[in-house]
């Protein structure tokens, strides 16, 4: 009959969407030991990215960033950050004593669309424009005289060849930004001709990556912080490394001491990282294909696309979702947040699922177990991306000794004794991925554990900064000014 007929259709649909989530669970596995070889890998080119320029597809960028903030810092300072999805500029006052930051001013706007595609003076004309409207308002009623020229520290979240510490040229877009003429040029320098067009009286002091911002704030808090990783729209990590290990620019460094790297780690790639025919796609299919392939794994711009892409390959094979949704053929439509949304939703009848289902994807009315379905996806997707962000981070703490494996950095090792003494190592972290999504941050903690093993995890400590891309770059324009003291 009619009926039977169907339901052996629908449990051969059914059967065929099992069998693709297990290939993506299969095709996503990260057990520890696939992990420890990334870690490997992350290390190796660590050590191939410092040795020679284009030596490996991690670029190692200099920062030309020697000394952290200490604390000692004193005076106003602006911030600037231009980053994958929003601007912000804040001002901080800094009283010359530890941790003290006052006045903190905040302002967030998001990038219009067509901004990320356009031209440079058009972009920099509309963050000069954020810029001169948040000093007025700010300096407006205020009592207290101007300094002789404001100083400014700009965030700049992608990928720059620094020249020195306050200026350096656009090496490539990332993150869905193409304003083609800006490649190559000095990021300074067009954003200090937007500020005079503007006929505003500022000077760029620094110019950083926002995961430098975030190490600089990481350590005024925590002197024990040497490495910072942004998992945001984008991801990318940088870290203190020794001066006589960056290889590839000895006799231009003769000061002892160190330098941050900015390793631009969004563009790692190793045989050893999981694929899947879905990274495949999305990579294909996107502006910079071949390039930011660890980043396409796990940061927030990309998660929920993989998903999307998921889910309509289930569609198409099965009708489960109900006839293929055009909504479901649109890049980009499923953002991270509401992924994350269908992943934690707790509800006993996973109407937020239904909810994301319905408003974003327009597929309406699916039964529980495809929203069950749905919550897999999403958790098979974000594991893996925590747990190869986890792997990532391990990978450095090995390149500076701080991974308990081997001798242990800093001379406090006791040789041929059992408990070695390992030192306290601070990471700090932020981005929205990282910081809003619970399940992400806790499979990242969970393989951050099972990589280092029991003895060592406990002196790794992951800290969220706030604000580090901001309140960091300012806190570097202080350090890095000649009216501080810092
Ligand atoms: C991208 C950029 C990088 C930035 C990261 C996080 O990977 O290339 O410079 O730090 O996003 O915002």
């Amino acid at each position: 009959s009619m009926m039977v007929e169907r339901s052996v259709r629908r449990r051969r649909a059914w059967r065929r969407v099992v069998r693709l989530l297990e290939e993506l669970e299969e095709g996503c596995a990260t057990p520890v030991g696939r992990l420890r070889q990334v870690v490997d890998a992350m290390a190796v080119e660590m050590h191939a990215g410092l040795a020679s320029e284009g030596g490996s597809k991690l670029k190692m960028l200099l920062t030309y960033v020697h000394k952290l903030p200490t604390g000692k810092e004193r005076g106003t300072y602006y911030a600037l950050h231009l980053g994958g999805t929003n601007s912000r500029v804040l001002r901080v006052q800094l009283g010359g004593q530890r941790s003290t930051i006052i006045g903190r001013d905040l302002d967030r706007q998001p990038i219009p669309q067509n901004l990320m595609t356009s031209t440079s003076e058009e972009l920099f004309d509309f963050v000069a424009t954020l810029l001169k409207d948040f000093v007025e308002r700010e300096e407006k009623g205020s009592i207290t005289t101007q300094q002789e020229s404001r100083e400014l520290g700009f965030t700049f979240s992608f990928p720059v060849k620094q020249t020195s510490s306050s200026s350096g040229n656009l090496i490539k877009w990332t993150k869905g930004f193409s304003v083609e003429d800006m490649v190559g040029r000095d990021v300074s320098e067009c954003l200090q001709q937007a500020i005079s067009r503007k006929g505003l009286d500022m000077r760029v002091a620094v110019l950083v990556n926002d995961t430098v911002g975030t190490l600089a704030l990481g350590h005024y808090d925590d002197e024990d912080t040497v490495a910072a990783v942004i998992f945001g729209t984008g991801t990318n990590a940088c870290y203190l490394e020794r001066a006589d290990a960056i290889i590839k620019c000895q006799g231009l460094l003769t000061t002892s001491g160190g330098m941050v790297v900015n390793m631009e780690w969004g563009n790692f790639w190793s045989s050893h990282l999981p694929r899947t025919s879905y990274d495949i796609d999305l990579d294909a299919d996107s502006p910079n294909p071949n390039d930011q392939g660890f980043e396409k794994m796990i940061s927030g711009m990309y998660l929920g696309d993989i998903v999307r892409r998921v889910i309509l390959q289930m569609s198409q094979e099965s009708d489960v979702f109900g006839p293929v949704s055009s909504k479901l053929h649109v890049p980009f439509i499923l953002r991270t947040h509401l992924m994350a949304a269908m992943h934690e939703d707790d509800s006993p009848n996973l109407t937020e699922v239904a909810r994301v289902l319905k408003d974003t994807l327009e597929i309406p009315d699916v039964p529980f177990s495809v929203r069950r379905l749905v919550v897999n996806i999403c958790d098979v997707v974000t594991r893996r991306a925590a747990r190869l962000a986890a792997a990532g981070i391990v990978g450095i703490l090995k390149k500076i000794g701080r991974d308990g494996s081997g001798g242990i950095a800093g001379g406090k090792t006791k040789v041929g004794s059992k408990n070695k003494m390992m030192r306290r190592t601070v990471v700090a972290v932020e981005g929205g991925l990282y910081t809003d999504y619970t399940m992400f941050r806790e499979y990242l903690n969970e393989a951050m554990e099972e990589i280092l093993g029991e003895d060592v995890a406990p002196y790794v400590v992951i800290k969220m900064t706030k604000d580090g891309s901001g309140i960091g770059a300012a806190l570097l324009a202080a350090s890095h000014s000649a009216s501080s003291t810092g």
